[in-house]
């Protein structure tokens, strides 16, 4: 009962949090050095360039502003999708002009309006903090209908410390909200059970730290479509 009930609420929370934070959000996360967007950029890059693809069609989820869209975007020719579920962050990242979709969907819950086994690779930075266990399962499992047999996950998640609790309200000053963390070794589990390989689960990175000096360490991973 409880899982629904927090997913719910983070819908809303996390939601209304991020209309609030997106007339400030590029300048906030700057100020807070989130290299989130940058670290996902710099392992999708070379991939897709050793893949040879000719224009790769590529689904950015959580894509927010662009951030991390507009670094593969300026590496080369490609096409890419965005989902979220905040318009007034994608209507920042559709003033760049560097995405063929742009469409506004609730990854953690609804069925992803994207063509099945047609992206070469998902990508998606400072996403996974914001999904509920359900949630979690959710986004995996339609990052593998999307993707074609071999295509490329990469994306960010907060690895769970010990003693630390899985779920956490955060308060903060755009508005209130979950902050979800998943213990390492099941996000190992998740990613095989929703038929991924692994082939890179990076060392925590600090890929933002505020103003308290508390920070999110993050931790990349980067898996295969079976
Ligand atoms: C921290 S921002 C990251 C944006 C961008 N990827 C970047 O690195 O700058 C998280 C983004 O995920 C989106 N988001 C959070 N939960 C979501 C959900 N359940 N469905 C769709 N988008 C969600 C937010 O609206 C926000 O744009």
């Amino acid at each position: 009962m409880w899982p629904t009930l927090a997913s719910l609420y983070q819908r809303m929370a996390a939601k209304r949090m991020f209309s609030r934070w997106s007339h400030d959000y590029e300048q906030e996360v700057a100020e807070n050095a989130y290299s989130a967007a940058d670290e996902v950029a710099r392992a999708a890059i070379p991939h897709l360039a050793a893949s040879r693809m000719s224009n790769p069609l590529i689904a950015d989820i959580g894509i927010g502003t662009g951030l991390l869209a507009q670094q593969i975007f300026d590496s080369m020719p490609c096409r890419i999708a965005g989902l979220d579920f905040s318009e007034d962050m994608m209507a920042s990242c559709a003033g760049r002009g560097i995405t063929e979709l742009l469409i506004k969907c609730d990854v953690g819950t609804a069925p992803w309006p994207l063509e099945k086994n047609a992206y070469d690779m998902a990508v998606s930075a400072g996403l996974c903090e914001y999904l509920t266990p359900p949630m979690l399962r959710h986004f995996l499992n339609e990052s593998h209908k999307v993707l074609k047999k071999g295509g490329a996950m990469i994306f960010t998640y907060l690895p769970l410390k010990q003693g630390d609790k899985a779920i956490k309200l955060w308060r903060g000053h755009s508005g209130t909200y979950l902050v979800c963390a998943v213990d390492p070794a099941d996000m190992e589990d998740f990613l095989k059970v929703s038929g991924f390989s692994l082939l890179e689960h990076s060392a925590p990175f600090k890929g933002c730290v505020f103003h308290d000096g508390s920070s999110y360490d993050y931790r990349l991973i980067k898996a295969l479509k079976n």
